[in-house]
């Protein structure tokens, strides 16, 4: 057997890489970032598979979520704030009326390279290179444009490191203080049923808060109160990358990816002797692994043995994300052999990447009924197989864009030009992220009480 090192990868087949024109320049941008200080510390990965250690044993749910594809041009204070404020609405919605304590991961501070079902992409008879993510190439269709540019790596790295900066300042800051649960109502938040629906769930928590202060119990004598744990994630694919920001902790000598807290690996760079599954199972961070329809039972079990071999719970987390029409037949053979072979593992439902489609003017959309759908059959599986359905996998953004169909405050397919901001994936917008989060939290409220 071989042995792992952060460059072990470069010895397999890879998958969905770039083809970098200038190989000297790309040489010189990764040594410069293996120089670059961690945008994460090794004790606060540790910290986050503890508590996806709870999430695989039925005591916590996870909420990982944010851009499909974070970028340059949307890279913005108004845009990381409201993508944080809309996950802490999901959170306390899903803790307060779900019961369950949430543990918060933005697809945030480094999700910027994308896989791409194909190499090229033909507009009007002209035919480019797809863009890969701000982090490779643009998304302008132009020549010079789709030209991968290894520079675009240390852009990617700052941009991550003023948004993780934020993030924090928002945790500890005084922005999650539970007492702002009020506040978190995003500006232009619609008048509807769920907007009325949060404000007396949020109403019933102030009054909550005002009797424990009457006891004693408030923010400056909890820290649970005042603060929360954000983490970041995303899918490491570009390794070239990843390899110069995975080092050896000085206090255990373990590896970790200190490019973000959590990596995942995509559902089309999955193969067992492949080089991002030699990556990602040499380092120590949590890791997530996309479940597709196509994954077999013989497969998942050899890379739940290749990715988490001591069977360490909070490691590994299976994200299933098979579509609304695919999910009750695909997964439950899974969820059969995790259990059968004693694996423990987190699972959590992609319900966005098994249900897109091009609407009739030619947007790539993704119905909110069938994302509803998906969720809710995910859950269904759960029951019926007697294990913890542990949580959501969602391309969201606080802002209001019009990106998925339908919902309880409907977009239509002729809405989807009005604010169609994404530069890969349609997100769900804060109305339809809420919806989904008091959806999860009546069925976590049934499954737990
Ligand atoms: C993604 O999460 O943006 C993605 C590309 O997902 P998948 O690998 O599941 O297709
Ligand atoms: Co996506």
């Amino acid at each position: 057997m071989s042995i792992w090192t952060p460059s072990s990868w470069r010895d397999r087949p890879v998958l969905q890489q770039p083809t970098y024109p200038d190989m000297e320049a790309l040489k010189r941008v990764e040594q410069e970032l293996s120089a670059y200080p961690p945008l994460v510390f090794a004790g606060e990965a540790r910290s986050l598979t503890k508590q996806l250690a709870d999430v695989a044993n039925g005591k916590a749910f996870l909420l990982q979520g944010g851009d499909c594809a974070e970028s340059f041009s949307e890279f913005h204070a108004d845009n990381i704030r409201d993508t944080f404020k809309a996950m802490m609405q999901m959170a306390v919605v899903m803790t307060f009326a779900g019961g369950l304590p949430v543990v918060k991961v933005g697809r945030m501070g480094g999700q910027f390279a994308k896989p791409r079902s194909s190499d090229n992409e033909t507009i009007d008879g002209v035919t480019l290179p797809s863009y890969r993510g701000d982090i490779i190439n643009s998304v302008d269709f132009t020549e010079s444009a789709r030209v991968p540019d290894p520079h675009r790596m240390i852009e990617a790295y700052n941009q991550s490191t003023a948004t993780l900066n934020l993030l924090r300042a928002f945790a500890t800051g005084g922005m999650a203080d539970l007492h702002q649960v009020h506040k978190w109502t995003l500006d232009f938040a619609h008048q509807n049923e769920l907007s009325s629906k949060y404000e007396e769930l949020a109403e019933n928590i102030s009054q909550s808060l005002e009797f424990m202060d009457a006891c004693g119990v408030n923010s400056s004598t909890f820290r649970t109160l005042r603060e929360t744990d954000f983490y970041t994630s995303h899918e490491a694919l570009l390794l070239p990358y990843e390899e110069a920001f995975t080092r050896q902790d000085s206090l255990t000598g373990d590896w970790f990816d200190v490019s973000a807290h959590m990596l995942w690996i995509g559902d089309r760079t999955r193969q067992l002797d492949g080089a991002h599954v030699e990556f990602l199972s040499g380092v120590n961070n949590p890791i997530g692994l996309k479940c597709g329809p196509t994954m077999d039972t013989e497969d998942l079990i050899r890379l739940v043995d290749k990715l988490n071999p001591e069977n360490e719970p909070g490691r590994l987390n299976l994200i299933v994300r098979m579509g609304a029409d695919k999910v009750a037949d695909g997964m439950p053979k899974l969820v059969q052999a995790i259990e059968r072979e004693g694996r423990s593992v987190v699972w959590s439902c992609d319900p966005m990447h098994g249900n897109v489609y091009k609407s009739s003017n030619g947007y790539k959309t993704r119905p909110v009924d069938n994302i509803l759908s998906e969720m809710k059959q995910f859950f269904q599986v759960h029951k019926a197989e007697g294990t913890h359905a542990g949580g959501v996998h969602l391309e969201m953004t606080g802002k209001d864009v019009t990106e998925c169909v339908g919902g309880s405050f409907t977009v239509t397919e002729e809405d989807l030009s009005s604010r169609y901001h994404t530069h890969c994936d349609p997100r769900l917008n804060a109305d339809q992220s809420l919806e989904l989060a008091f959806m999860i939290a009546d069925t976590l409220k049934e499954a737990t009480h």
